[in-house]
């Protein structure tokens, strides 16, 4: 499939190359931000997973250097519109009864740690990591890349805690569902261990899901971590991928829990100390006469957590659709001008774990498989 025809089929995969975004995933976290207002108040986060680089594109753009996307961006979009129906001026205010119009200025002291197994090109304002997340030696870098100046080795958490830890991370999808759940899930883990060592209460982590079997016990454990989880699906992600992602607020660990690579959270670790606290909610249930438990997703009820195992019952997090409903579909093809010169993507992988593929397979005789009469052993 050439540059073009791709530039037809994922429209996300064009308007990034044309507004200069490294990889179409910038607009996943522009649309969650869009949703849930992720940057409000937040100048010290962690990008995992973070190559090519587009989600800290993002940030470095927002933060650093004040400029309007996300909500910032769809808030603008927004005050235009209602200039143009009153017909007012630029300089005119909007009329005290509509929401003020923010402007979005620099952020002082703004740090932004990136990581990722693959080099990164650097960006204004971020300091790259190359390390694998799943490792314990990566959490010392992280804290020494977030306070260069106070670090000190013993430490297990950060002295200046951050505000937002986001990943993206992904692991070479095999197409075995099962499996690459699986490495996925261990991916979240990673992330959110790591996380747990570097947020400061009341922060935020957003974290890419694949949406597997067993996906709501995973909610019920972060609702265990944060006052409020959703389940995230912007519109720039396939609807055919079962790629979500969980947007947790609210950093609120139980007491006593210390967070320790030594012993990290995993899917079967049981957070010592704790049930669901009282504040927690759950979908309200009613049992009925005939002893069937009906459970009502439309509203919720204050649990302690131990009724629900009795009944057979998980946390169900709440499902959000983001993205503005006029932006374009991820699933559709578009038309494009005949005459359309198709760009270059603006940052290719700086080394890629398939190029040695893609160099073989160029060897073998092109992109789509082997050429008459070559032997299979050739692609090995
Ligand atoms: C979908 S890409 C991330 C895209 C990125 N958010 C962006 O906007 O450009 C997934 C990334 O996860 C990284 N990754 C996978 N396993 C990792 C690990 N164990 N440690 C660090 N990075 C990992 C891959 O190298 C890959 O760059």
């Amino acid at each position: 499939m050439g540059k073009s025809s791709k530039d037809k089929r994922d429209a996300y995969y064009r308007l990034a190359k044309e507004e200069g975004w490294r990889a179409r995933s910038a607009y996943k976290l522009l649309q969650l931000d869009e949703q849930f207002n992720l940057f409000q108040d937040v100048t010290r986060v962690v990008d995992l997973c973070a190559a090519p680089g587009s989600w800290s594109q993002v940030l470095s753009r927002v933060l650093i250097k004040g400029e309007k996307f996300g909500r910032a961006g769809w808030e603008q979009k927004q005050a235009d519109t209602r200039r143009y129906v009153l017909g007012l001026k630029d300089e005119e205010p909007i009329t005290a009864e509509l929401p003020e119009e923010k402007t979005q200025n620099p952020r002082e002291d703004v740090r932004i740690v990136s990581i990722d197994l693959q080099p990164m090109s650097p960006l204004d304002g971020v300091t790259t990591l190359r390390a694998d997340i799943t490792h314990p030696s990566t959490i010392p870098l992280l804290l020494k890349a977030l306070d260069p100046e106070t670090y000190d080795s013993n430490a297990t958490s950060a002295r200046h805690p951050v505000d937002l830890v986001i990943s993206d991370g992904a692991p070479d999808v095999t197409g075995l569902h099962d499996l690459d759940i699986y490495v996925q899930s261990q991916l979240l883990w990673a992330a959110l261990n790591l996380a747990l060592c570097v947020l400061k209460p009341g922060g935020k982590f957003v974290a890419k899901i694949f949406r597997g079997k067993d996906v709501d016990l995973l909610y019920a454990q972060l609702k265990i971590l944060f006052a409020r989880v959703r389940v995230a699906k912007p519109r720039s992600s396939r609807a055919s991928s079962i790629e979500a992602f969980v947007v947790c607020e609210g950093f609120c660990p139980p007491a006593g829990f210390n967070p320790s690579l030594d012993q990290p959270l995993g899917a079967a670790t049981e957070i010592p100390g704790t049930q669901l606290p009282k504040h927690k909610t759950q979908p309200a249930k009613k049992v009925r006469e005939d002893g069937a438990v009906e459970i009502d997703l439309g509203s919720e009820e204050e649990t302690d957590g131990s009724d629900m195992e009795d009944a057979g019952l998980r946390w169900i997090a709440p499902f959000l659709a983001c993205g503005d409903l006029s932006a374009y579909d991820s699933d559709a093809t578009y038309h494009l001008p005949k005459d359309r010169i198709s760009l270059d993507p603006v940052q290719p992988p700086t080394a890629p774990p398939y190029r040695r593929a893609l160099e073989q397979r160029k060897l073998a005789g092109g992109a789509y498989g082997k050429t008459k009469g070559q032997d299979r052993q050739d692609l090995d």
